[in-house]
């Protein structure tokens, strides 16, 4: 068995030797492979007489083993080795400083919508959501818009197959149906403001059949159309940063206020030229009114004790008038060049203290 001793020793020194993974699975193969040498020793057992054969098989085996053994230790460290070698390039320096060229970009929406939190924020509204699929009792039905209303067919509505509980499913034609919710969940005093998604089945440069609205509600025991006055007239001076914005306040109809209103703010159309502020032109810009008793009472609340007042605006209006996109098509469109072209520096956060937009 001098041979098989000298065998172990040279198999032994080429696992530890194995410069990598490849050439480890070399000397695997070459040992214990189908045509090994480990393996021809053992195919060579069957020709000796049986004693020599049993001493010879238990000295094969036990080299086999140890062989296996030392290769198996050596395939650990050469991975582990090339962890920590890949860790060691792949590293990055968390302590240098950012690089501005680099940096991501906030989308408009994002923007105007953490701009109109901010104001709304400090007036003391909070923010509150519901689902963008919607039932056609809170879409419709509960904030007093019945079947077969003519206000159904302007909503130009996404419906879903199937029923829930509360009728059809839509996709929310506006986020009004957050009203119904926060208003069957909690008592008097409601002071939320909902920004989210809502759908309509529309699609040219000014309608996207996916947009952004951000609905406002306050019911309290005292609460008038001069509230709802003030409020619009600040949030749109702030939003606009124009201090004496002109803001005009144009009767209209939802089913849900009454009475209701559009809210327009001044602008200066000459010629090519677009401005927001002093001028001899209006814009619409949201609709709002006092809450239709009739909506408080589909939610539990007593119309003769609470008023309210609500808002909602789309959000896309508001970007491309305050940031001059001129089509609403292209915030969907997730193109890199017009995002680092209209969006905004994220470590600037909106606030009524650091100013709105950096
Ligand atoms: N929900 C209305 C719309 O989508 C907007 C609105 C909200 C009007 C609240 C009045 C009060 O057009």
């Amino acid at each position: 068995m001098e041979d098989l001793e000298d065998l172990r020793s040279e198999l032994l020194a080429a696992a530890e030797a194995a410069a990598d993974l490849e050439a480890l699975e070399r000397v695997r193969v070459s040992a214990l492979g189908k045509k090994g040498r480990v393996t021809g020793l053992m195919k060579g057992l069957g020709a000796m007489d049986p004693d020599a054969r049993r001493a010879a098989g238990q000295a094969l085996n036990r080299v086999k083993d140890e062989v296996a053994a030392a290769i198996e230790a050596r395939s650990r460290t050469l991975a582990d080795a090339g962890l920590e070698a890949r860790l060691l390039e792949e590293g990055v320096d968390v302590t240098l400083p950012v690089r501005p060229e680099q940096d991501g970009r906030v989308h408009p929406i994002s923007q105007t919508i953490d701009e109109a939190i901010a104001i709304l924020g400090e007036m003391g509204f909070s923010v509150a959501e519901g689902p963008d699929i919607e039932d056609d009792w809170h879409n419709f039905t509960a904030l007093n818009i019945p079947p077969e209303h003519p206000a159904r067919q302007e909503h130009d509505t996404f419906y879903l197959p199937g029923e829930g509980e509360d009728g059809r499913m839509v996709l929310r034609t506006h986020t009004s149906p957050v009203q119904i919710r926060t208003m069957q969940a909690a008592e008097p005093p409601v002071r939320i403001i909902v920004p989210g998604r809502t759908y309509r089945c529309d699609y040219d440069a000014t309608h996207s059949p996916m947009f952004h609205q951000i609905e406002g509600l306050l019911v309290d025991e005292s609460t008038h159309m001069g509230h709802l006055r003030g409020c619009l007239i600040e949030f749109c001076r702030a939003f606009f940063g124009v201090d004496d914005l002109p803001v005009r306040f144009r009767p209209s109809y939802f089913p849900f206020t009454e009475p209701s209103a559009e809210v327009d703010i001044g602008c200066t159309r000459d010629g090519g030229d677009f401005r927001i502020g002093h001028g001899d032109d209006w814009l619409e810009i949201l609709g709002a009114g006092m809450v239709n008793p009739k909506v408080l009472e589909n939610c539990g609340i007593d119309s003769t004790r609470y008023q309210g007042f609500a808002f909602g605006m789309g959000i896309e209006r508001l970007a491309m008038l305050k940031y001059g996109i001129p089509d609403l098509r292209t915030f969907f469109e997730s193109d890199l060049r017009w995002l680092r072209h209209y969006g905004f520096a994220p470590l600037h956060i909106p606030s009524m203290v650091g100013g709105l937009n950096g």
